[in-house]
């Protein structure tokens, strides 16, 4: 009884009671931050994750210039109906060159993150174009000025550093920021030669993705960023207890 008078004397003191919530408050954040200091990292190791192609970066910034996030999240989570519907849940990993990153908080439209691959680029093209066209009950918009507007991205050099500057480590990669404008052309234009930017870019998937050979346009770039999302990651080869290991 003795508590219960006690808790009597805090609940009717404004004092106290904000007091007693500060220490509570103190304990809670305590207990979920310190063991965070222990570990080195929070985010997993796994082998496949690099940073973006100036195509795909180009088409990255189209994605965010055009407001996809507002109804496109990129993050699957670990619950078993969307494992069924998406495929393997989001690592932090596979996101973290994404400045800022994608996860979003909304789905009218599925999510994305594993959207590579899963369609052929015409597809992606038809859909943007009119979503109607291959979707019929669809509501999402349609974006046909990308198949019209021509993109250098001479720039791309300049994003790539700008990216280095919070994280991203393109200087790591031999002759990315010099051979930015060849290797975006290179994506784009599937008999040029590629080898150089299929060593510097792993996976990356080569193509006319607009089906305009002859000229290079935001919907290729966009397209290639669509292709390459969630396919970095071998998740045949993926073991989760090995990458969240303390280190
Ligand atoms: C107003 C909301 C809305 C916006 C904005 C939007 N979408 Fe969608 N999106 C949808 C809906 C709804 C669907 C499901 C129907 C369909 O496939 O068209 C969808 C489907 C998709 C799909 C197929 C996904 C799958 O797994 O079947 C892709 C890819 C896609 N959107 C890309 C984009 C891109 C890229 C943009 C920005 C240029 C965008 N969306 C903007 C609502 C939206």
């Amino acid at each position: 009884m003795s508590i219960i008078k006690h808790h009597a004397k805090i609940e009717t003191n404004a004092l106290l009671l904000v007091l007693g919530i500060f220490v509570t408050v103190i304990i809670g954040g305590l207990v979920e931050i310190v063991p965070l200091f222990t570990i080195k990292n929070t985010i997993e190791k796994v082998e496949g994750v690099r940073p973006y192609t100036p195509l795909e970066l180009a088409g990255r910034n189209i994605y965010i210039r055009e407001g996809c996030y507002n109804c496109h999240s990129q993050m699957v989570r670990p619950f078993r109906d969307e494992l069924e519907r998406y495929g393997h849940y989001s690592l932090a990993a596979e996101s973290m060159y994404d400045h800022p990153f994608q996860w979003s908080s909304k789905r009218t439209g599925p999510d994305l993150a594993r959207v590579g691959g899963k369609y052929s680029n015409e597809w992606h093209r038809r859909h943007l174009v009119n979503p109607r066209d291959v979707v019929p009950e669809s509501i999402m918009p349609g974006y046909p000025h990308l198949m019209k507007k021509e993109l250098t991205f001479n720039d791309a050099a300049a994003h790539m550093k700008t990216l280095e500057l919070v994280g991203v480590p393109y200087s790591g990669i031999e002759g990315a920021l010099e051979n930015a404008s060849a290797d975006f052309e290179a994506q784009a234009t599937p008999d040029a030669d590629q080898e150089a930017l299929l060593t510097r870019y792993p996976k990356a998937v080569v193509g006319d993705f607009d089906g305009q050979p002859d000229k290079i346009t935001e919907m290729d770039a966009l397209v290639a960023y669509l292709q390459v999302l969630g396919t970095m990651v071998d998740f045949t080869a993926f073991d989760p207890a090995a990458a969240n290991a303390i280190r």
